[in-house]
């Protein structure tokens, strides 16, 4: 039966188990598939046809792990390819968005802080969404040039994490923002690192919650919540080394993490 089938979940690497970590909290009887396309990292530096054509690989290889709904947990992909995705396949898919709206909502200083990568920056979704949500509020976006592959690396410590995290910020303390969003699925790691530079009163959000819960809607939605009691299977695969995934992952039991050609 379908229903019984994994979720599949594709990043270009180790970020999107950020949004995992949600999923799997919402919804801890589903299995899941998680591609990390480490090996191709970082996305946003490609150009939109390179990160359509990763993303249909990430999804035909989804699909033979029989994946009933895929999420693309990652904002890069989700922003140049998630249209053209849904018209090539049959299965309901998941995207993820910098959440602009409820920031620009309850932004009380009329100024918010956008960091992503510059393929999500410069994606026509993007500028739709922000275009529509922004009308009547100023945004700094910065693009977060190097962080994803620090983060690739577990590099978190590096110097030149905090350093860039200071220049990228700057522009946004200066212009007073008092929210951050997060644009980017590998970011999320960084908000221990955020918090420690950024003034008090800036909110940091992403987008993580939302997405589990459209997951959960849209499973519920086409009857395809796993209705099978045995525990769910839970398996990573990564292109590069697994190290990363190994130590963003180590509070979990009973998950599979390994190496996989895609
Ligand atoms: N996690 C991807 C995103 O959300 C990172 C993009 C990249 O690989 O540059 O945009």
């Amino acid at each position: 039966m379908k229903a019984n089938n994994p979720i599949g979940i594709f990043d270009s690497g180790v970020g999107g188990t950020s949004i995992w970590k949600e999923i799997h909290q919402l919804l801890p009887n589903e299995s899941t598939i998680y591609l990390a396309d480490s090996h191709h990292a970082p996305y946003g530096i490609r150009t939109p046809a390179e990160i359509v054509d990763l993303s249909i690989k990430n999804t035909d290889r989804l699909l033979e792990f029989g994946a009933k709904l895929v999420v693309v947990a990652c904002n890069t992909a989700t922003t140049n390819a998630i249209s053209l995705l849904r018209k090539k396949y049959d299965i309901p898919f998941v995207g993820i968005e910098p959440a602009i709206k409820p920031a620009a909502l309850h932004s009380k200083t009329g100024k918010i802080g956008i960091l992503a990568t510059r393929g999500t920056l410069s994606s026509a979704l993007f500028s739709q969404t922000s275009e529509e949500f922004t009308k009547d509020i100023s945004v700094v976006e910065v693009v977060g040039e190097g962080l994803v592959p620090l983060i690739e690396n577990g590099e978190f410590d590096n110097p030149l994490m905090e350093e860039l995290l200071r220049k990228y910020t700057e522009p946004m303390i200066e212009a007073n923002v008092d929210y951050l969003v997060l644009g980017c699925s590998h970011y999320p790691y960084l908000i221990p690192k955020l918090t420690e530079i950024l003034p008090k009163q800036v909110k940091i959000i992403d987008s993580g919650i939302a997405v589990a819960r459209q997951t959960k809607f849209l499973l519920e939605k086409h009857n395809l919540i796993r209705t099978d009691i045995s525990k769910p299977s839970l398996e990573f695969f990564s292109n590069a080394d697994t190290a990363t995934l190994e130590f963003l992952l180590a509070d979990y039991d009973d998950i599979v993490i390994q190496y996989r050609d895609f």
